[in-house]
């Protein structure tokens, strides 16, 4: 081989990489592209501005192959439904999810059919669907009641359901758990995630549970999940009919996964909270502009609240926050919301351009 095609030969995709812990089998055709294996990189000015002993790690999920943390549950649920014979997927999305089945279904040969809030998707994540060849049904109603629908169409048609009601979903998800134990030698002391249909939380759980019975690790973390205020039901604790934030990944009033994601909250003497939209807005642009790190609206939840719960940080912890998708996913938000210099519309002369600059 060579050394061109050694490059990023590594990595062999979450179900090769943890094969014994998911359920496949020899049987099993991998629809992979390579997913998971993703960076946790410390956060030095987040943790300089908590003021503390702490290590803060970005689990940056956002460099999955379709740009979010879905690919991982993806990857299994795709597989398994062509393992069983199926032609064709179905999901409700606000977006990432309907990226993912796309890009997944189109890998293993079958039809995606997606179904979205209309006007609610962000500009990349709706791109996304449309280049993959997804079949999109774009309906006048929110997250909520897409999922409805797609879980009677799975019932009566032959089509299977991709959300995270998927039991596979959640056991590809989990891998995030394991590769941060993997990677720091433990488990953190504080996990901190956004929440929407709280799928991701209870994949974590498990995943952390599953690493410690298995003496992978010498303790569990708290699991701290953050949702927008204007779309919270579970810190409410009740349905939200008409959520609203400009998170709209996590734009959801009736999460199908509550009862996972409160076991999840109680086992792990966790807690959940919510964020306003301004904090979230904050957080997402103190991770690009001090960071470095462009994530989405909803990623960035799990930094706002870490701040938020700034007081309670135990000295010496180690606290990963979890990036579920990339910012190039939400153009639109990126570009209302930054505090950019940009000069526009000037004469292409260094002199010119030099006295703008300060020089
Ligand atoms: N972050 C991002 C970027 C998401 O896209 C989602 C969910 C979440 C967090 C919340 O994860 O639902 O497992 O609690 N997006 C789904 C979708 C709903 O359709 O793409 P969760």
């Amino acid at each position: 081989m060579n050394q061109t095609e050694n490059i990023n030969a590594n990595w062999p995709g979450l179900i090769e990489a943890y094969k014994s812990w998911l359920p496949v089998s020899e049987k099993t055709p991998i629809v992979s592209l390579k997913e998971g294996g993703t960076p946790l990189i410390k956060l030095h000015s987040i943790s300089t501005l908590i003021g503390k002993d702490v290590s803060i790690y970005a689990k940056y999920d956002g460099l999955n192959p379709t740009g979010s943390f879905k690919d991982r549950g993806m990857t299994m649920a795709i597989s398994k439904a062509k393992e069983e014979g199926c032609e064709a997927v179905i999901c409700a999305s606000t977006g990432n999810t309907s990226a993912a089945a796309a890009a997944y279904a189109k890998r293993g040969k079958m039809r995606a059919f997606v179904l979205i809030p209309d006007g609610y998707v962000a500009q990349g994540k709706l791109a996304q669907a449309l280049v993959y060849g997804a079949e999109i049904v774009a309906i006048k109603g929110n997250f909520d009641r897409a999922l409805e629908i797609v879980q009677e169409a799975s019932k009566k048609y032959p089509i299977t359901l991709v959300n995270s009601v998927n039991p596979y979903r959640l056991e590809g998800q989990k891998t995030a758990a394991f590769e941060i134990i993997d990677c720091l030698g433990d488990a953190p002391d504080w996990l901190c995630i956004p929440m929407g249909n709280a799928g991701n939380i209870s994949a974590y759980w498990m995943g952390f549970e599953q690493y410690y019975v298995a003496q992978k690790a010498t303790k569990l973390p708290r699991m701290m999940g953050f949702q927008a205020s204007g779309s919270a039901p579970l810190v409410l604790n009740k349905t939200i009919n008409n959520p609203e934030t400009i998170a709209t990944a996590i734009r959801i009033g009736n999460p199908v996964n509550k009862e996972k994601a409160i076991q999840a909250r109680i086992k792990s003497k966790g807690t959940f909270l919510d964020v306003t939209d301004e904090e979230i807005i904050e957080a997402y642009k103190l991770l690009a502009s001090e960071e470095g790190i462009f994530c989405e609206p909803a990623s960035a939840a799990s930094i706002a609240g870490l701040l938020k719960r700034k007081q309670e940080i135990p000295n010496n912890s180690v606290i990963v926050c979890v990036l579920t998708g990339n910012g190039l996913k939400d153009p639109d938000c990126a570009i209302k919301n930054n505090e950019a210099i940009f000069h526009s519309n000037i004469e292409g002369n260094l002199k010119e351009i030099a006295t703008i600059l300060g020089f």
